[in-house]
């Protein structure tokens, strides 16, 4: 759980658009979150599910967005919230039925209430991933805390990552609201 630890070869599908720095950060994410899986004990599927979706949750993050949209079935809204729900189609596209899975991708971005842990997982590990440049030290602290209290450092997450994307100015998605009051 270290940033100088190596990082694991990441299998992305043969689908995926990621740019190197991408790619770096989604093994990243990938490493933070097999860290959490091992620390819990959890079974093997749901251990795998985490995996999967940390490693396909941005698979098409660098896609061009006419691509994004007629796959995600969006026309309208800003296009970063678009690569969620489009690499959720094409996974379910070739054949990937875990709901879990899919709907930690599917809403990765925005957050959702109706989460199994697997999105809350993933949607935890893509913030709190240490190649992230701001309150390294506050986010380092939750990435820690994680093993030992998952939903109580679920909301600290979902109250430190929506207080950030508000300082930015940024627009909440109404699943964001939603989430983030139902964590307040
Ligand atoms: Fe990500």
């Amino acid at each position: 759980m270290t940033d100088v630890a190596p990082l694991p070869p990441v299998v992305l599908p043969p689908w995926a658009v990621v740019t190197e720095r991408r790619a770096a950060h989604i093994a990243r994410v990938v490493t933070l979150i097999d860290a959490w899986a091992r620390a819990m004990a959890l079974p093997a599927a749901e251990g795998a599910a985490w995996h999967d979706a940390a490693r396909w949750h941005d698979a098409l993050r660098d896609a061009p967005e006419e691509i994004l949209r007629s796959l995600a079935g969006m026309d309208g809204g800003p296009p970063e919230l678009l690569h969620g729900p489009a690499a959720a189609a094409r996974l379910r596209a070739d054949g990937e039925s875990r709901s879990d899975v899919l709907d930690a991708i599917r809403w990765h971005t925005v957050g959702h209430i109706g989460w199994a842990r697997t999105g809350q997982a993933l949607y935890m590990a893509d913030f709190l991933e240490p190649g992230r440049p701001f309150a390294r030290e506050q986010r380092a602290y939750l990435a820690r805390q994680v093993p030992h209290d998952f939903d109580g450092t679920f909301r600290e997450a979902v109250r430190a990552r929506v207080a950030s994307a508000m300082n930015e100015g940024k627009a909440l998605a109404p699943e964001t609201a939603e989430l983030w009051n139902s964590v307040r």
